[in-house]
């Protein structure tokens, strides 16, 4: 067992996106001697609006953006730790425009290695599980740690070279670092241009949900909650130099939960339309996450997909004025597309 690692102040980058904002929402929950700088260049993935409300004494908004080096010189010093979430992370717009990703994703993680290094600051980093690449719907295996490495989209080759640069700076400089690779998350705060809200708020528009491919593919999901509190497990109890599969045993292929969010939202389970598929569309991804529970002791709290979705699609119902700016955007771009 590692030494337990106790910070009381972090930097969040991407601190106001989806995945981001709920960890600093749960941070400051549950871990009152904590303080937060939130680093977040918000694009228009991210929305100050998400961590609104949280108290001034305990988290702070830095805009700017994690590739500006002179800016990581002056913030890194200081704190304890950097839990790095900010990441372009929608495939679609990868494989119409890989060239931000290549930016965020690669050297911005080079640029927070090197502050980390420079100063010896813990580094966490978020990756997904769609390195791997994907599996085939029949294909009993699920991902592990020592799954070699696949990527399928500019996305995925982007998360998959970031982890690497971790790997290498925590072998050649031992910079003190972990890696987490996580599975699909839902839940609240979601950009409406990803799977569950965008078929959520479609309905809740009046437009007809839109399924691409056959609908077969499998994604296994994890509630954004679930990922924020293993991500805190692995910080803190994790081991220097690890990577760790996060994932709740959630795998469900995507017209089965197109049809759980038109039952729920009391639509008839065919009122959708078949679009165009993503080209490289990965079949199936499903984590083991067995090093996370058996070493680390965590456990996901929302295991009940059904109710987890119930809620989700109430959230959007409630918080209209919150999605709605960005969905005609949204919903132009995927019509562009062809889906
Ligand atoms: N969404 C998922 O299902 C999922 C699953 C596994 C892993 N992940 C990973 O989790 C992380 C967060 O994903 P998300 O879904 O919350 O993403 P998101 O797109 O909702 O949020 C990304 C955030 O990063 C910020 N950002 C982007 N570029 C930046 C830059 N150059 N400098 C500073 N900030 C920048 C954006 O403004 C935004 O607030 C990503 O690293 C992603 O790869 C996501």
């Amino acid at each position: 067992m590692a030494e337990t690692f106790e910070p009381t102040s972090i930097i969040v980058t991407g601190g106001c996106g989806f995945i981001g904002s709920n960890f600093v929402r749960w941070v400051v929950e549950n871990h009152p001697g904590v303080r937060v700088t939130v680093l977040d260049k918000l694009t228009y993935a991210g929305n100050p609006e998400n961590i609104a409300g949280l108290p001034e004494d305990r988290v702070r908004l830095v805009v700017g953006d994690i590739c500006d080096e002179a800016l990581l010189e002056g913030l890194v010093p200081g704190h304890d730790a950097v839990v790095h979430f900010a990441a372009e992370s929608h495939n679609d717009n990868s494989i119409a425009d890989p060239e931000p990703f290549v930016r965020t994703n690669v050297v911005g993680t080079y640029r927070l290695l090197e502050a980390c290094r420079a100063h010896d600051v813990r580094y966490h980093h978020v990756s997904t599980d769609e390195v791997y690449g994907d599996l085939a719907l029949d294909d009993p295996a699920r991902f592990t740690e020592e799954t070699p490495y696949r990527p399928s989209s500019p996305y995925s080759s982007t998360k998959a070279s970031s982890d690497m640069l971790v790997r290498a700076w925590h072998r050649t400089y031992g910079v003190r670092a972990t890696i987490s690779n996580c599975s699909n998350n839902y839940g609240p705060y979601q950009h409406v241009e990803k799977f569950i809200p965008r078929q959520i708020t479609n309905i809740l528009c009046g437009i007809r949900p839109k399924l691409y491919g056959d609908g077969k593919n499998v994604r296994d999901w994890i509630h954004t909650e679930d990922h924020s509190s293993a991500v805190w497990a692995i910080l803190t109890r994790g081991r220097v130099g690890e990577t760790y599969l996060i994932g709740a045993d959630g795998e469900r292929d995507n017209i089965t939960v197109l049809r759980d969010v038109l039952r729920a939202m009391g639509r008839p389970e065919d009122d959708f339309d078949w679009v165009r598929d993503r080209p490289g569309h990965d079949r199936r991804y499903a984590i083991d996450p067995t090093k996370l529970r058996t070493e680390l002791g965590w456990e996901p709290r929302h295991t009940d997909f059904e109710s987890g979705l119930m809620a989700t699609i109430e959230w959007y119902r409630e918080h209209e004025a919150w999605w709605r700016p960005a969905k005609e955007a949204t919903e132009a771009r995927y019509a562009a597309q062809g889906q």
